[in-house]
């Protein structure tokens, strides 16, 4: 059995005022029915970390470096992470890939990285418009996975999310036959790589997540969950999906 994972990626937002959006979540929600887990800003995990051992929340990074220390200004690596509370982070997303650069390959490295320091990593893939338009979603999302998920990789240190890029902040989502469509084919995908330890990888939707949408989303098959950015930022928003992923 999979379990069910409700994921908050808050991306460049979040001051420590916004630290009472948590701390009202984990009031409504003190012993969720599926795990929670929110991504901040690297400078809040350790102000985030205070719920340790009085709530299951948990908190991740949105990005590793794939070395473990050194001179490499600016960044931050999986050890740093997981020392200031973290257990998961987020590898691969496309605001990365696109404002960074990040390929395939860096992704493989920082998740191995992640691996190393005992994380787990939310790999993201996901398709762009045109690529969508071009019919090339499949083969775009296949060799993003096959490259940027690591060999030996298990459910457990492993989520694979699928946003497409188009759907991300945009309002717009696929229908639920594209989602249904994408998910099958990263589940057989896995199972195709990993034998039976295929079916033991959470695999979450994102792009515009939100309240009135997430309860058909979450009846699909191979659905485990999802990777929220803009609803996760408030606490009734996420609550609301949270509530939807418990039911379903
Ligand atoms: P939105 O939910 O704001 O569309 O963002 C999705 C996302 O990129 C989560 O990682």
């Amino acid at each position: 059995m999979r379990r069910k994972l409700a994921a908050g990626n808050w991306k460049m937002n979040g001051l420590a005022a916004n630290l009472a959006e948590v701390t009202a979540l984990v009031a409504a929600h003190p012993t969720p029915g599926c795990e929670v887990l929110i991504c901040p800003p690297a400078t809040l995990l350790a102000q985030m970390n205070w719920q340790k051992g009085k709530h299951p929340l948990a908190i991740g990074g949105q990005d590793c470096h794939a070395k473990a220390a050194g001179a490499h200004t600016g960044d931050i690596s999986a050890a740093m992470l997981a020392d200031a509370g973290a257990r998961f982070v987020i590898l691969g997303h496309s605001e990365r890939r696109a404002d960074h650069g990040e390929t395939n390959t860096e992704v493989r490295a920082k998740a191995l990285a992640a691996r190393s320091a005992g994380l787990t990593a939310v790999i993201c893939v996901g398709e762009t418009e045109a690529e969508r338009d071009a019919g090339t979603t499949l083969a775009v999302i296949g060799a993003q996975l096959a490259a940027s998920v690591p060999e030996g990789a298990t459910g457990a240190d492993t989520v694979v999310a699928y946003e497409p890029v188009w759907a991300i902040g945009t309002g717009r989502t696929p229908t639920l036959a594209q989602i249904a469509e994408v998910h099958g084919f990263l589940r057989a995908e896995l199972a195709a790589r990993f034998g039976a330890e295929g079916n033991a990888f959470r695999l979450l939707y994102g792009g515009s997540v939100k309240p009135s949408n997430a309860t058909e989303i979450f009846a699909l098959a191979d659905v485990d969950g999802a990777l929220v950015g803009g609803a996760s930022l408030k606490a009734a928003d996420f609550g609301a999906i949270i509530a939807a992923l418990e039911a379903a």
